[in-house]
């Protein structure tokens, strides 16, 4: 059975049994506890817990899950075995109060073994000591004895606080030829015996002191690796063996023009592996970034990318792989394909900055090592490799583990301090710097709303503090050129990131333009030498500018349609637009009820449906106070103003960037509705595919 036959029948099977299918949510979970969704359970976790209603009283689907960078994390894992995935699919059902462990035990066995045709002979299945009752069931159902095992492995939750209970597992005996215990027994990881399926028994919530307190309904959460299935299925004892990795693996030999052996197989299953997780989380709007999930995936795109080099090849690997994820997985995900402009351009402008990264990242390495009298790396070369070039630790860490080399992590951990507490000195008093630059022009950024290519010369260079004539890769700087196409940040808008690049050579990795009155200071980390007078290229990254031209056009239909919904008195206060989010504080005397609330987002969303065209025009104060443009309560506008319009709904004064069509919007939700200070209150909003 292949990948695609393997979910339909599941999926059939549980639909027989009165299940409701639904689609997989977001790996982006609505749960601030959580960095990605790590099981199918997640979406449903306030319905386990009793404080949302359940839909259906019987679910099923199959769940994207990536296990990077949290309390379920497997990336160091991949590419060492056969079993260890950071993206991976959980098929999964779930009882929301209906059936309890009979029910999910009988189903269980009865798909396993009738739908699947495994053999019975061939599983196990262990349950927690104190479980009596499935202890019994199991029995019954299916004259198996349980291998009695404890907490770590027999009760699960997934995080440290929220619903849990105890669980059974079924594993299968993949031959005596293979090495590996039973489970339970040390060498359980061996390989002969695999996990397949984890029926979990949620009774219980547990808070942040580790109380357990009875949920109101007792409800069935479980899952199943569709990668194990299918490497049972296709009789493999590597799940890298199976279609989908073998066609996968295929398109990387493709592009890399190497082979797959014996030697080079873990790279084979890294590149996959990571295509498959960074590919499917920048499809559900994670943005590659230095910290929480964007730096996770970022991390995962880089050690990608550093074993693209170690089959020989340079630059650009996912994004050339990315079409055959869609083959792969298109059907069963249409938002691969729906996304996939965006995503390449994504993982395009990652690969960009980090190709010569990696090169002279690489470089550095290999002089330092004949340096080393033992077999440690120093912690501040570890940092400057993390800091200059981009290589995250456990990228280092892995080229060394080749070479018998350990970093000094205690060392690496005191250097990344010092930097912070560096920075955060730095950053608290850059402004006064520039401010004290009483000679310095103003920045022409009158192309900021249309961005296009253009030499621009450079100004000034702060550096720690200092103005300086030049400085060279790896300084943290601050530059003001004679002109840009960089948004710098105001009026709630979070500025560009993007580069600077001489004669098409990356020179600066800008992490955000900032604005000191009409001046753009384009800060972030020197990759190559500059100096004052330079001519260099400024450019944006051009997605995540859709992103904000998104998030702010969805911040005005917000303000429409609490006007709408509320009252005309509805008045901004401030707001943050961001790639990734919006906040938005307004004067309103009490709560939203959860009708108002969602009155507001049905609206915001109806009028994305529309499609509105989305006009921007420059007209004079006068002019624009005539056409009725709402402009911000006590700010100041010059003479000529910037006039936004969406459809017959809204019309603003604002210099911020905007799309076309509120279509472009794709989705808004709100996820948070709360006080901030007397009568005033807070949104917070994801848009585009954040919001699905
Ligand atoms: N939530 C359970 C797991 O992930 C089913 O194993």
């Amino acid at each position: 059975m292949t990948y695609n036959e393997i979910r339909k029948a599941f999926l059939d099977y549980f639909e027989s049994h009165g299940h409701k299918i639904v689609p997989s949510a977001s790996l982006i979970p609505n749960d601030p506890t959580l960095l990605f969704t790590v099981a199918g359970m997640v979406p449903w976790k306030g319905i386990l817990q009793g404080t949302e209603p359940a839909f259906a009283p019987r679910v099923a689907d199959v769940q994207k899950c990536i296990r990077a960078g949290g309390k379920h994390n497997d990336l160091e894992d991949v590419g060492f075995d056969g079993r260890h995935h950071t993206f991976f699919e959980m098929m999964g059902n779930w009882s929301f109060g209906d059936y309890f462990k009979e029910g999910a035990i009988e189903m269980s066995w009865e798909l396993l073994t009738r739908v699947f045709g495994l053999d019975p002979n061939r599983i196990v299945v262990t349950t927690h000591y104190s479980d009596e009752e499935a202890i019994k069931i199991w029995k019954k159902v299916a004259g198996k004895d349980a291998i009695l095992l404890g907490d770590k492995d027999n009760w699960w939750s997934a995080g440290d606080t929220g619903p849990c209970g105890p669980c059974t597992e079924m594993h299968y005996d993949m031959g005596e030829h293979l090495p590996g215990g039973m489970p339970g027994t040390p060498n359980e990881d061996g390989g002969r015996w695999v996990e397949i399926w984890n029926d979990v028994f949620m009774q219980y919530d547990r808070d942040a002191n580790g109380n357990l307190t009875p949920l109101p309904k007792q409800n069935v959460d479980t899952g199943a690796g569709l990668e194990r299935f299918a490497s049972i299925m296709q009789g493999k004892t590597d799940n890298y063996d199976t279609d989908l990795f073998v066609n996968l693996k295929r398109a990387v030999s493709d592009i890399t023009g190497v082979a797959e052996t014996d030697e080079n197989v873990a790279s084979f299953k890294v590149i996959t592996d990571h295509l498959r997780s960074v590919g499917f989380a920048i499809a559900d709007g994670v943005i590659p970034a230095n910290t929480d999930r964007g730096y996770v995936i970022r991390r995962i795109l880089r050690r990608a990318m550093r074993h693209g080099q170690i089959l020989g090849h340079r630059g650009a690997l996912l994004s050339k792989l990315y079409p055959a994820l869609i083959t792969e997985m298109g059907d069963a995900y249409p938002e691969l394909a729906r996304e996939q402009e965006r995503v390449v351009e994504i993982i395009q402008n990652e690969e960009n900055a980090f190709t010569d990264m990696l090169q002279n990242g690489m470089k550095l390495l290999e002089n330092e090592i004949p340096k080393l009298n033992n077999a440690v790396l120093p912690g501040d070369v570890a940092f400057k490799l993390f800091d200059t070039y981009g290589f995250p630790l456990d990228l280092t860490q892995m080229i060394l583990r080749d070479r018998n080399i350990d970093v000094d992590v205690p060392g690496f951990e005191k250097a990344m301090a010092e930097q912070k507490e560096r920075s955060r000195a730095n950053t608290k008093g850059t402004r006064i710097f520039w401010e004290s630059q009483t000679e310095l022009a103003n920045t022409d950024d009158s192309a900021k709303y249309n961005p296009t290519d253009m030499k621009s010369k450079v100004l000034s260079i702060l550096k720690n503090g200092e103005f300086v004539q030049s400085a060279n890769a790896g300084d943290e700087v601050e530059i003001a050129l004679d002109k840009t196409v960089f948004y710098g940040t105001q009026g709630g808008q979070v500025g560009d990131s993007g580069e600077l690049k001489i004669n098409g050579n990356t020179v600066m990795n800008v992490t955000e333009a900032a604005r000191v009155d009409n001046v753009v200071i384009h800060k972030g980390t020197l990759v190559g030498t500059i100096s004052v007078g330079d001519t260099v290229e400024p450019i944006i990254n051009a997605a995540i500018r859709q992103q904000t031209a998104r998030a702010h056009t969805a911040t005005h239909l917000l303000q429409a349609a609490l006007r709408h919904v509320l009252n005309e008195d509805v008045e901004q206060r401030g707001s943050k637009v961001s790639p990734d989010s919006v906040r938005f504080d307004f004067r309103f005397g009490r709560a939203m009820t959860p009708e108002e609330k969602q009155a507001v987002e049905d609206l915001v969303n109806k009028w994305i449906a529309e499609d509105m065209t989305v006009t921007h025009e420059e007209m004079t104060l006068d002019a624009a106070k005539e056409k009725g443009a709402m402009a911000l309560f006590g700010e100041k506008y010059g003479d000529m103003v910037k006039v936004i319009t969406a459809g017959d709904v809204s019309c603003e004064l604002c210099g911020g960037t905007h799309i076309h069509h509120t279509g472009e919007i794709i989705k808004a939700r709100i996820n948070k509705e709360k006080s901030i200070s007397s009568g005033i209150r807070r949104i917070t909003m994801s848009v585009g595919t954040l919001a699905e």
